[in-house]
Protein backbone atom coordinates (compact mmCIF):
# COMPACT_ATOMS: atom_id res chain seq x y z
CA UNK A 1 0.00 0.00 0.00
CA UNK A 2 1.18 3.49 -0.82
CA UNK A 3 1.90 6.27 1.71
CA UNK A 4 -1.27 8.24 -0.16
CA UNK A 5 -3.24 5.29 0.44
CA UNK A 6 -2.03 4.94 4.25
CA UNK A 7 -2.27 8.74 5.30
CA UNK A 8 -5.95 8.40 3.28
CA UNK A 9 -6.72 5.38 5.40
CA UNK A 10 -5.59 6.84 8.64
CA UNK A 11 -7.13 10.13 8.53
CA UNK A 12 -10.65 9.16 7.19
CA UNK A 13 -12.07 9.15 10.56
CA UNK A 14 -11.04 12.54 10.71
CA UNK A 15 -11.44 13.63 7.73
CA UNK A 16 -14.77 16.52 7.43
CA UNK A 17 -17.95 14.76 6.17
CA UNK A 18 -17.84 17.25 3.22
CA UNK A 19 -14.52 16.27 1.90
CA UNK A 20 -15.56 12.63 2.22
CA UNK A 21 -18.36 13.40 0.75
CA UNK A 22 -16.21 14.93 -2.29
CA UNK A 23 -14.42 11.86 -3.00
CA UNK A 24 -17.00 9.50 -2.14
CA UNK A 25 -19.84 10.63 -4.64
CA UNK A 26 -19.05 8.82 -7.53
CA UNK A 27 -20.15 5.43 -5.32
CA UNK A 28 -23.98 7.17 -4.27
CA UNK A 29 -26.18 8.31 -6.65
CA UNK A 30 -27.57 11.31 -4.31
CA UNK A 31 -29.29 11.97 -1.39
CA UNK A 32 -33.04 11.81 -3.12
CA UNK A 33 -34.90 8.81 -4.43
CA UNK A 34 -34.91 10.97 -8.26
CA UNK A 35 -31.72 10.60 -8.09
CA UNK A 36 -31.53 6.92 -7.95
CA UNK A 37 -34.08 7.41 -10.86
CA UNK A 38 -32.12 9.44 -13.17
CA UNK A 39 -28.70 6.95 -12.72
CA UNK A 40 -31.00 3.78 -13.34
CA UNK A 41 -32.03 5.48 -16.34
CA UNK A 42 -28.64 6.48 -17.50
CA UNK A 43 -27.26 2.99 -16.78
CA UNK A 44 -30.14 1.45 -18.63
CA UNK A 45 -29.42 3.46 -21.83
CA UNK A 46 -25.60 1.71 -22.01
CA UNK A 47 -27.54 -1.21 -21.51
CA UNK A 48 -27.35 -2.23 -17.51
CA UNK A 49 -29.82 -3.04 -15.23
CA UNK A 50 -29.58 -2.23 -11.38
CA UNK A 51 -30.42 -2.86 -7.88
CA UNK A 52 -31.43 -0.09 -5.62
CA UNK A 53 -30.09 -0.11 -1.87
CA UNK A 54 -31.94 3.08 0.08
CA UNK A 55 -28.95 3.49 2.16
CA UNK A 56 -28.82 3.06 6.04
CA UNK A 57 -27.55 0.09 8.27
CA UNK A 58 -27.34 -0.49 11.98
CA UNK A 59 -30.70 0.77 13.20
CA UNK A 60 -31.62 0.36 16.77
CA UNK A 61 -35.05 2.12 17.01
CA UNK A 62 -38.52 0.27 15.43
CA UNK A 63 -39.52 3.80 14.05
CA UNK A 64 -36.08 4.14 11.48
CA UNK A 65 -36.61 0.69 10.34
CA UNK A 66 -40.81 0.90 9.95
CA UNK A 67 -39.49 4.19 8.24
CA UNK A 68 -36.52 2.20 5.76
CA UNK A 69 -39.45 -0.61 4.95
CA UNK A 70 -41.84 2.50 3.79
CA UNK A 71 -38.68 3.83 1.39
CA UNK A 72 -38.58 0.68 -0.23
CA UNK A 73 -42.09 0.86 -0.76
CA UNK A 74 -41.89 3.66 -2.73
CA UNK A 75 -38.63 3.14 -4.44
CA UNK A 76 -41.03 0.04 -5.66
CA UNK A 77 -43.62 2.32 -6.85
CA UNK A 78 -40.93 4.15 -8.52
CA UNK A 79 -39.56 1.15 -10.13
CA UNK A 80 -43.11 0.51 -12.13
CA UNK A 81 -43.95 3.98 -12.59
CA UNK A 82 -40.79 4.55 -14.51
CA UNK A 83 -40.44 1.41 -15.62
CA UNK A 84 -36.71 0.84 -14.32
CA UNK A 85 -34.66 -2.77 -14.86
CA UNK A 86 -33.94 -2.91 -11.40
CA UNK A 87 -34.81 -4.62 -8.24
CA UNK A 88 -33.82 -3.58 -4.24
CA UNK A 89 -31.13 -4.73 -2.19
CA UNK A 90 -31.56 -4.31 1.44
CA UNK A 91 -29.56 -4.70 4.71
CA UNK A 92 -30.77 -6.81 7.59
CA UNK A 93 -29.98 -4.62 10.15
CA UNK A 94 -31.39 -1.28 8.61
CA UNK A 95 -34.42 -3.71 9.00
CA UNK A 96 -34.14 -4.26 12.63
CA UNK A 97 -32.09 -7.11 13.22
CA UNK A 98 -29.99 -6.05 15.70
CA UNK A 99 -33.62 -4.71 17.46
CA UNK A 100 -35.03 -8.07 16.87
CA UNK A 101 -34.74 -11.16 14.04
CA UNK A 102 -38.70 -11.56 14.24
CA UNK A 103 -39.52 -7.58 14.06
CA UNK A 104 -36.63 -7.81 11.13
CA UNK A 105 -38.38 -10.54 9.09
CA UNK A 106 -41.48 -9.23 9.35
CA UNK A 107 -40.18 -5.57 7.83
CA UNK A 108 -38.37 -8.10 5.13
CA UNK A 109 -40.94 -10.03 4.46
CA UNK A 110 -43.07 -6.40 4.05
CA UNK A 111 -40.96 -5.50 1.28
CA UNK A 112 -40.94 -8.63 -0.59
CA UNK A 113 -44.39 -9.16 -0.29
CA UNK A 114 -44.99 -5.41 -2.20
CA UNK A 115 -41.75 -5.99 -4.30
CA UNK A 116 -43.55 -9.63 -5.58
CA UNK A 117 -46.85 -7.24 -6.30
CA UNK A 118 -44.76 -5.70 -8.80
CA UNK A 119 -43.00 -8.22 -10.50
CA UNK A 120 -39.68 -7.57 -9.15
CA UNK A 121 -37.60 -9.00 -6.70
CA UNK A 122 -35.37 -8.47 -2.78
CA UNK A 123 -31.58 -9.07 -2.43
CA UNK A 124 -31.18 -9.62 1.32
CA UNK A 125 -27.40 -7.78 1.67
CA UNK A 126 -24.90 -9.36 3.90
CA UNK A 127 -23.37 -7.67 6.47
CA UNK A 128 -20.58 -8.76 8.93
CA UNK A 129 -20.51 -12.06 10.46
CA UNK A 130 -22.03 -11.65 13.29
CA UNK A 131 -25.14 -11.67 11.46
CA UNK A 132 -24.64 -14.62 9.38
CA UNK A 133 -26.67 -16.83 10.50
CA UNK A 134 -29.65 -15.08 11.41
CA UNK A 135 -29.63 -13.87 7.59
CA UNK A 136 -29.56 -16.98 6.43
CA UNK A 137 -32.21 -18.40 8.52
CA UNK A 138 -34.50 -15.55 7.19
CA UNK A 139 -33.85 -15.78 4.19
CA UNK A 140 -34.70 -19.40 4.11
CA UNK A 141 -37.66 -18.71 6.13
CA UNK A 142 -39.12 -15.90 3.41
CA UNK A 143 -38.18 -17.65 0.22
CA UNK A 144 -40.41 -20.87 1.58
CA UNK A 145 -43.01 -18.39 1.65
CA UNK A 146 -41.82 -16.27 -1.79
CA UNK A 147 -40.36 -18.80 -3.67
CA UNK A 148 -38.26 -17.14 -6.80
CA UNK A 149 -38.96 -13.23 -4.88
CA UNK A 150 -35.74 -13.18 -2.69
CA UNK A 151 -32.04 -14.02 -2.66
CA UNK A 152 -29.17 -14.01 -0.60
CA UNK A 153 -25.33 -13.35 0.00
CA UNK A 154 -22.54 -14.91 0.17
CA UNK A 155 -19.15 -13.61 1.10
CA UNK A 156 -16.34 -15.70 -0.29
CA UNK A 157 -14.03 -14.40 2.35
CA UNK A 158 -15.84 -16.32 5.53
CA UNK A 159 -14.72 -19.55 5.54
CA UNK A 160 -18.36 -21.18 6.07
CA UNK A 161 -18.99 -19.99 3.06
CA UNK A 162 -18.43 -23.36 0.94
CA UNK A 163 -20.93 -25.35 3.16
CA UNK A 164 -23.55 -22.61 2.82
CA UNK A 165 -22.81 -22.42 -1.51
CA UNK A 166 -23.77 -26.36 -1.46
CA UNK A 167 -26.65 -25.91 0.52
CA UNK A 168 -28.04 -22.81 -1.60
CA UNK A 169 -26.88 -24.66 -4.78
CA UNK A 170 -29.64 -28.11 -3.55
CA UNK A 171 -31.92 -25.40 -3.35
CA UNK A 172 -31.42 -23.48 -6.91
CA UNK A 173 -31.31 -20.49 -5.13
CA UNK A 174 -30.44 -17.14 -6.26
CA UNK A 175 -27.12 -15.79 -4.56
CA UNK A 176 -24.96 -12.94 -5.38
CA UNK A 177 -21.49 -14.11 -4.22
CA UNK A 178 -18.89 -11.47 -3.45
CA UNK A 179 -15.64 -11.11 -1.43
CA UNK A 180 -17.12 -9.90 1.57
CA UNK A 181 -15.91 -6.11 2.63
CA UNK A 182 -16.05 -6.54 6.30
CA UNK A 183 -12.34 -7.33 7.72
CA UNK A 184 -13.54 -10.58 9.79
CA UNK A 185 -11.04 -12.53 12.52
CA UNK A 186 -8.81 -15.17 10.96
CA UNK A 187 -10.36 -18.24 12.80
CA UNK A 188 -13.39 -17.46 10.78
CA UNK A 189 -12.11 -15.90 7.73
CA UNK A 190 -9.11 -15.75 5.13
CA UNK A 191 -7.24 -12.60 4.88
CA UNK A 192 -5.11 -13.06 1.90
CA UNK A 193 -6.25 -11.65 -1.08
CA UNK A 194 -5.29 -14.74 -2.93
CA UNK A 195 -6.46 -17.49 -1.20
CA UNK A 196 -9.81 -15.20 -1.24
CA UNK A 197 -9.55 -15.32 -4.90
CA UNK A 198 -9.33 -19.31 -4.51
CA UNK A 199 -12.18 -19.36 -2.67
CA UNK A 200 -14.26 -17.47 -4.48
CA UNK A 201 -13.84 -19.45 -7.46
CA UNK A 202 -14.98 -22.82 -5.48
CA UNK A 203 -17.90 -21.24 -4.19
CA UNK A 204 -19.14 -20.01 -7.23
CA UNK A 205 -18.45 -23.42 -9.42
CA UNK A 206 -20.15 -25.15 -6.56
CA UNK A 207 -22.98 -22.80 -7.20
CA UNK A 208 -23.31 -22.93 -10.88
CA UNK A 209 -22.32 -26.47 -11.63
CA UNK A 210 -25.57 -27.16 -8.55
CA UNK A 211 -27.51 -24.65 -11.01
CA UNK A 212 -28.09 -21.80 -8.83
CA UNK A 213 -28.77 -18.22 -10.33
CA UNK A 214 -25.59 -16.53 -9.29
CA UNK A 215 -25.13 -12.57 -9.13
CA UNK A 216 -21.51 -12.59 -10.02
CA UNK A 217 -20.33 -9.94 -7.83
CA UNK A 218 -16.58 -8.73 -8.46
CA UNK A 219 -14.45 -5.86 -10.09
CA UNK A 220 -11.21 -8.30 -10.31
CA UNK A 221 -10.73 -9.11 -13.73
CA UNK A 222 -9.13 -12.56 -13.14
CA UNK A 223 -11.95 -13.29 -10.79
CA UNK A 224 -15.01 -12.12 -13.79
CA UNK A 225 -12.19 -14.07 -16.29
CA UNK A 226 -12.40 -17.11 -14.53
CA UNK A 227 -16.05 -16.86 -14.40
CA UNK A 228 -16.52 -16.59 -17.92
CA UNK A 229 -14.70 -19.78 -18.40
CA UNK A 230 -17.16 -21.47 -16.37
CA UNK A 231 -20.13 -20.13 -17.52
CA UNK A 232 -18.60 -21.13 -21.29
CA UNK A 233 -17.65 -24.85 -20.49
CA UNK A 234 -21.24 -25.32 -18.86
CA UNK A 235 -22.87 -23.85 -21.79
CA UNK A 236 -25.09 -21.72 -19.47
CA UNK A 237 -27.38 -19.48 -21.50
CA UNK A 238 -27.26 -15.57 -20.21
CA UNK A 239 -30.04 -15.85 -18.17
CA UNK A 240 -28.78 -18.14 -16.15
CA UNK A 241 -25.97 -15.84 -13.95
CA UNK A 242 -25.74 -12.00 -13.87
CA UNK A 243 -22.77 -9.82 -13.76
CA UNK A 244 -23.00 -7.36 -11.03
CA UNK A 245 -20.73 -4.41 -10.24
CA UNK A 246 -20.48 -1.07 -7.69
CA UNK A 247 -21.70 1.86 -9.43
CA UNK A 248 -18.42 4.18 -9.87
CA UNK A 249 -16.33 1.47 -9.88
CA UNK A 250 -14.15 0.12 -13.11
CA UNK A 251 -17.23 1.75 -15.65
CA UNK A 252 -14.83 0.39 -18.39
CA UNK A 253 -15.48 -2.99 -17.27
CA UNK A 254 -18.98 -2.79 -16.36
CA UNK A 255 -19.66 -1.81 -20.48
CA UNK A 256 -17.32 -4.25 -22.02
CA UNK A 257 -18.98 -6.83 -20.20
CA UNK A 258 -22.64 -5.57 -20.91
CA UNK A 259 -21.43 -4.85 -24.56
CA UNK A 260 -20.72 -8.84 -24.87
CA UNK A 261 -23.98 -9.47 -24.24
CA UNK A 262 -23.65 -10.46 -20.44
CA UNK A 263 -26.66 -9.57 -18.16
CA UNK A 264 -24.73 -6.51 -16.00
CA UNK A 265 -26.45 -5.04 -12.74
CA UNK A 266 -25.02 -2.19 -11.14
CA UNK A 267 -25.59 -1.61 -7.63
CA UNK A 268 -27.14 1.84 -7.23
CA UNK A 269 -26.82 3.02 -3.20
CA UNK A 270 -28.94 6.73 -2.40
CA UNK A 271 -30.16 7.73 0.48
CA UNK A 272 -29.24 10.85 3.81
CA UNK A 273 -27.06 7.63 5.39
CA UNK A 274 -24.66 8.19 2.59
CA UNK A 275 -22.05 8.31 5.15
CA UNK A 276 -20.96 4.74 6.61
CA UNK A 277 -21.56 3.29 3.00
CA UNK A 278 -18.69 6.01 1.89
CA UNK A 279 -16.08 5.39 4.25
CA UNK A 280 -16.55 1.77 3.74
CA UNK A 281 -15.41 2.24 -0.06
CA UNK A 282 -13.11 4.81 0.80
CA UNK A 283 -11.06 2.58 3.27
CA UNK A 284 -11.28 -0.40 1.32
CA UNK A 285 -10.04 1.71 -1.78
CA UNK A 286 -8.40 4.96 -1.23
CA UNK A 287 -6.55 4.76 -4.06
CA UNK A 288 -10.70 6.49 -5.17
CA UNK A 289 -9.40 9.87 -3.35
CA UNK A 290 -6.18 10.09 -5.66
CA UNK A 291 -8.76 9.73 -8.88
CA UNK A 292 -11.18 11.78 -6.79
CA UNK A 293 -8.22 14.78 -6.86
CA UNK A 294 -7.26 14.19 -10.36
CA UNK A 295 -10.82 14.39 -11.82
CA UNK A 296 -11.09 17.26 -9.26
CA UNK A 297 -8.76 19.40 -11.07
CA UNK A 298 -9.44 17.69 -14.74
CA UNK A 299 -13.38 17.97 -14.99
CA UNK A 300 -15.68 15.59 -13.90
CA UNK A 301 -15.87 11.79 -12.59
CA UNK A 302 -16.58 8.84 -14.84
CA UNK A 303 -19.35 6.60 -13.35
P1 LIG B 1 -11.03 -6.24 -5.44
O1 LIG B 1 -11.28 -5.57 -4.15
O2 LIG B 1 -9.78 -7.02 -5.59
O3 LIG B 1 -11.15 -5.18 -6.58
C1 LIG B 1 -10.80 -5.45 -7.92
C2 LIG B 1 -10.53 -4.13 -8.61
O4 LIG B 1 -11.73 -3.34 -8.61
C3 LIG B 1 -9.51 -3.25 -7.84
O5 LIG B 1 -8.22 -3.49 -8.28
C4 LIG B 1 -9.97 -1.86 -8.17
O6 LIG B 1 -9.46 -1.50 -9.42
C5 LIG B 1 -11.46 -2.01 -8.32
N1 LIG B 1 -12.14 -1.62 -7.07
C6 LIG B 1 -12.62 -2.45 -6.11
N2 LIG B 1 -13.23 -1.75 -5.13
C7 LIG B 1 -13.11 -0.46 -5.48
C8 LIG B 1 -13.53 0.74 -4.89
N3 LIG B 1 -14.18 0.78 -3.73
N4 LIG B 1 -13.25 1.90 -5.55
C9 LIG B 1 -12.62 1.90 -6.73
N5 LIG B 1 -12.19 0.80 -7.33
C10 LIG B 1 -12.42 -0.37 -6.72
N6 LIG B 1 -19.90 -7.08 0.29
C11 LIG B 1 -20.50 -7.60 1.39
O7 LIG B 1 -19.82 -7.91 2.36
N7 LIG B 1 -21.85 -7.78 1.42
C12 LIG B 1 -22.66 -7.48 0.36
O8 LIG B 1 -23.87 -7.68 0.42
C13 LIG B 1 -22.03 -6.94 -0.80
N8 LIG B 1 -22.76 -6.59 -1.89
C14 LIG B 1 -22.11 -6.24 -3.06
C15 LIG B 1 -22.85 -6.02 -4.23
C16 LIG B 1 -22.20 -5.78 -5.42
C17 LIG B 1 -23.00 -5.59 -6.67
C18 LIG B 1 -20.76 -5.74 -5.46
C19 LIG B 1 -20.03 -5.55 -6.75
C20 LIG B 1 -20.05 -5.88 -4.31
C21 LIG B 1 -20.71 -6.11 -3.10
N9 LIG B 1 -19.99 -6.27 -1.92
C22 LIG B 1 -20.64 -6.76 -0.80
C23 LIG B 1 -18.57 -5.81 -1.84
C24 LIG B 1 -17.61 -6.94 -2.12
O9 LIG B 1 -17.64 -7.85 -1.06
C25 LIG B 1 -16.17 -6.41 -2.28
O10 LIG B 1 -15.80 -5.74 -1.12
C26 LIG B 1 -15.99 -5.47 -3.47
O11 LIG B 1 -16.74 -5.89 -4.57
C27 LIG B 1 -14.52 -5.43 -3.90
O12 LIG B 1 -14.10 -6.73 -4.27
P2 LIG B 1 -13.76 -7.15 -5.77
O13 LIG B 1 -14.24 -8.55 -5.96
O14 LIG B 1 -14.27 -6.16 -6.71
O15 LIG B 1 -12.19 -7.29 -5.80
Amino acid sequence: MSLFDSLIRATLPITPKPMVGFFARRYVAGARLEDAIATVQRLASEGCCATIDVLGEAVSDREQAKAAVRDYHQVLDAIVANKLPANVSLKPTQMGLTIDAAFCQENIESVITYAHARGTFVRIDMEDSPTTDATLKIYHELVARHPGATGVVLQARLRRTLADAQSLASTRANVRLCKGIYLEPRDIAYEEPEIIRSAYVNALRLLLEGGAYVGIATHDEWLVCEALGMIGRLGLANDAYEFQMLLGVDPRLRRILAGAGHRLRVYVPFGSHWYPYSVRRLRENPTIARVGLQAFFRGRLES
